[in-house]
């Protein structure tokens, strides 16, 4: 009876223990250290184009300056681009023409520039054009909702300026390619 006690006793401490330092033997690791790449390993890809941070970007900007580095959010699908071309139709020809080459009655007049040239299509980013439309320039209005409260006939969403930039930078060069019904 004694010895069926002590027998037992023993083969439950074996069975604490042995399982507890079978992780720490050598061959344990095996299956882990093998010729693939762990996670943190080797070289980083960087970002695809577009990538955000998943806590997102901050949209809180106070001038057209801020703006300059904002990623544009709006893909410039064949939708955007027809949704931003109604809107510069609307709010923008007026100035810069319907072609964007400033060749309306007042382009001349008030000094509104080209946008179909080198200086706006290489030189601005999305995010200043955006800011331009937002924030206004030095003659050009403001088209920003300021608050919900002030939004005015003249104010566009923050969406609506996206679809006009992504108009201006991808259909209003190549009007005449993109087949509009
Ligand atoms: C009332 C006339 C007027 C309207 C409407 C207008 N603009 Fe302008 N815009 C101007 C004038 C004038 C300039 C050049 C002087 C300045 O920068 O203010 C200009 C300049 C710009 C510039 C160049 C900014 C820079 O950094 O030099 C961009 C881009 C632009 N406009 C886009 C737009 C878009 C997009 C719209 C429509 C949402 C629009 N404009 C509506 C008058 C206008």
């Amino acid at each position: 009876m004694k010895k069926a006690v002590v027998l037992l006793s023993v083969s439950v401490l074996l069975g604490l223990i042995v399982p507890a330092s079978v992780l720490a033997w050598p061959w344990s690791q095996d299956m882990m250290n093998q010729p693939s790449i762990k996670p943190q390993e080797g070289k980083m890809w960087p970002f695809p184009k577009r990538s955000i941070p998943v806590m997102g970007l901050s949209t809180k900007v106070a001038n057209r300056e801020e703006s300059k580095e904002l990623t544009n959010p709006i893909l410039a699908s064949a939708e955007s681009i027809k949704e931003g071309r109604t809107l510069f139709r609307v709010y923008c020809a007026a100035c810069h023409g319907l072609s964007g080459k400033a060749d309306s009655p007042v382009s001349g007049k008030i000094g509104a520039i080209d946008l179909t040239d080198d200086y706006v299509q290489s030189n601005l980013t999305e995010g200043w054009l955006w800011g331009t439309i937002t924030f206004g320039s030095y003659v050009m209005p403001a088209y920003g909702v300021v608050s919900a409260s002030t939004a005015g006939s003249n104010d566009l969403t923050v969406d609506e300026r996206w679809h006009i930039v992504n108009y201006m930078k991808n259909g209003l060069t190549s009007e005449t390619q993109i087949a509009y019904p």
